[in-house]
């Protein structure tokens, strides 16, 4: 992995041309003399929570932020890349022989075991459950970091599950979650592959004031995290075999191995007629979610924890069909209570305590 970021600077308006395409020079000279280096490769965040400035070196997408859920959406088109990449055949020297090498099928992402309490970290960085107050903090930089990876590598990726609910209450992730979902199109997933799998990648935040409240640092610290963008070698193969990959990639916490579930959505045109589906086909994962391209696209542009996010066009059609209309009223859940004051999420014992 040799590409690199540099922050994409605004040049002084009053620049000359010679002295913009010196600049332009140094620019280039500097992005090579970094991504000879760049090994893990930075992803700069600014103070959060409130979206910081984000230096990146891809612009950002246009249009403007509608922050909040439900603003008016930004239209992004469905995805056209399913035929367009087709063409460029996926490198297959692995599969020269009859026999395909996958099969029997194994497990690739391991945890350290099926409890509830195990079953969220990837045993390679594992060492010591996460507890309760600190590992709120570990998942808003895990879905942070993975966000902002994304709008600056230009993947489309969206909130899926209950990593979408909590969007759907308040825009953050709800309390009592340990992992966190999102969605790519099976396009979207080749490219992570073939051209981000097995990178790590540094995230750069400054501690804002909110964070050095909640006792985590002083206000303006640097502080670093790194970060695997980890691909199931299984993203290929579309369907479920035994179901012991249907994650497609992970997003993961070198310090302790939590990690973000990514999972590709792949068209099947031969299945009808699911809701907004209109014979478009169906979009589905490997684990017998299925969407009609209406429920997805076109996405809405947003904000999650501070940063810029894509939600699914029929984010409540989405929700009630995995969760059930409760899910949207309900105000009481796991041990959690709705605060309308607060706007968030808060343990049921500490409400009764202070009421
Ligand atoms: C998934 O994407 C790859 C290319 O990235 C393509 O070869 C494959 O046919 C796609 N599979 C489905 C089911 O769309
Ligand atoms: C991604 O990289 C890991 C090693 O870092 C490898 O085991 C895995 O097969 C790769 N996945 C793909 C899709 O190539």
């Amino acid at each position: 992995m040799s590409s690199s970021l540099t922050p994409e600077r605004r040049q002084a308006t009053t620049t000359s041309r010679k002295g913009r395409r010196l600049l332009t020079l140094l620019m280039a000279l500097l992005s090579l003399i970094l991504s000879s280096l760049a090994n893990p490769l930075p992803i700069e965040g600014r103070s959060f929570p409130g979206g910081g400035s984000i230096a990146n070196a891809r612009p950002a997408r246009p249009a403007a932020a509608h922050p909040g859920p439900l603003s008016r959406p930004v239209q992004v088109a469905a995805p056209a890349q399913a035929q367009a990449q087709a063409e460029t055949t996926p490198a297959d020297d692995t599969t020269n022989t009859n026999t395909n090498p996958l099969l029997p099928e194994q497990k690739y992402f391991h945890e350290p075991g099926y409890t509830e309490e195990l079953s969220h970290y990837d045993t390679r960085y594992f060492t010591t459950p996460v507890p309760y107050d600190p590992h709120i903090v570990h998942l808003r930089h895990l879905i942070r970091s993975y966000l902002l990876m994304t709008s600056s590598r230009s993947l489309t990726t969206w909130l899926a599950h209950g990593t979408l609910l909590g969007w759907y209450w308040n825009g953050a992730i709800m309390p009592w979650d340990y992992d966190l979902d999102v969605q790519v199109s099976n396009s979207t997933l080749g490219e992570m592959a073939r051209e981000w799998n097995g990178t790590t990648f540094d995230y750069v935040y400054t501690l804002s004031g909110q964070e050095e409240k909640e006792g985590l640092g002083k206000q303006g610290e640097v502080h670093v995290k790194k970060y695997l963008l980890d691909v199931n070698p299984y993203w290929a193969q579309r369907t479920r075999l035994e179901g012991l990959n249907v994650i497609d990639a992970r997003w993961i916490d070198m310090e302790n191995g939590m990690y973000v579930d990514i999972t590709g959505l792949s068209e099947d045109r031969e299945q009808k007629g699911t809701p907004g589906g209109r014979g478009t086909g169906v979009w589905s994962d490997k684990n017998f979610h299925g969407y009609g391209t209406r429920q997805i696209w076109p996405l809405r542009k947003t904000e999650f924890e501070g940063v810029e996010a894509w939600v699914p066009w029929d984010v409540e059609g989405v929700l009630k069909e995995e969760y059930g209309g409760r899910s949207l009223t309900g105000e009481t859940w796991a041990g959690h209570h709705f605060d309308h004051g607060r706007k968030e999420w808060v343990k049921t014992e500490l409400v009764k305590k202070t009421s």
